[in-house]
């Protein structure tokens, strides 16, 4: 319980390497997840080499831009987009590990016709791999933050990390020790987003 109430999302990290056995034990947590037909639908790449972890983030800054100034709905202004820029310059999401969450599709448990149900499953199993990773490390002090960015640039990250055959880009996890205090973000009040019967 203390993970997840610790959990938000952290985006700056210190210089500082993730042991070992912690990293391993965030990894045995995500595979704790419940997932569908019990198939174990995931592949995790952990990045920890250098020049690696710095192509990484360089996606992550393409992607973030490619976001806020192509995808989204609401455009950001050319300042706001310098400002953006200048925390990348200060380290903005440069983490010592990725943990890169892939949805392994060779692993199929449902006929053909109903793939569309397949995906779905397949990718809600990951998903709460992931956030059991998120929840195991904010109860070891680790900080994390699911990027999603990445998914406009599924190509890059996979010509960078050569994946199996058949593994969809699920979510990229920076993992490391948070720089700064980080707050749990505000909620909406339980009483709008729930509905009693
Ligand atoms: C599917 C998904 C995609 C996300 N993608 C990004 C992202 O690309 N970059 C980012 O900074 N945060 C990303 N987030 C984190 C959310 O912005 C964050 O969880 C939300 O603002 C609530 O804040 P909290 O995690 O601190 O509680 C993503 C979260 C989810 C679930």
């Amino acid at each position: 319980m203390e993970g997840i109430f610790r959990r938000c999302s952290v985006r700056l990290f210190e210089d500082k390497p993730v042991e070992e056995g912690r990293l391993r034990r965030v990894l045995e947590a995500a595979i704790r997840a419940p997932n569908a037909m019990g198939l174990e639908q995931w592949f995790f790449i952990v990045v920890k080499r250098g020049d690696v972890v710095k192509r990484i983030w360089e996606i992550i800054r393409d992607a973030h831009l490619f976001y806020y100034e192509r995808a989204r709905k609401k455009e950001l202004k050319r300042e706001q987009v310098k400002k953006l820029l200048r925390k990348f310059d200060e380290g903005l999401y440069l983490a010592p590990v990725y943990v890169v969450a892939y949805l392994d599709e060779r692993r199929r448990g449902l006929k053909e016709e109903f793939s569309d149900v397949e995906f779905l499953w397949g990718v809600e199993s990951v998903a709460a791999a992931v956030e059991n990773m998120m929840v195991a490390a904010a109860a070891m002090g680790l900080g994390t933050c699911w990027i999603g960015v990445v998914n406009f640039m599924e190509d890059k990250i996979n010509r960078l990390l050569n994946p199996p055959d058949g593994c969809k880009l699920i979510a990229v996890v920076p993992v490391g020790y948070p720089k700064e205090e980080v707050k749990p973000r505000p909620r909406k009040d339980l009483e709008d987003i729930c509905s009693l019967v």
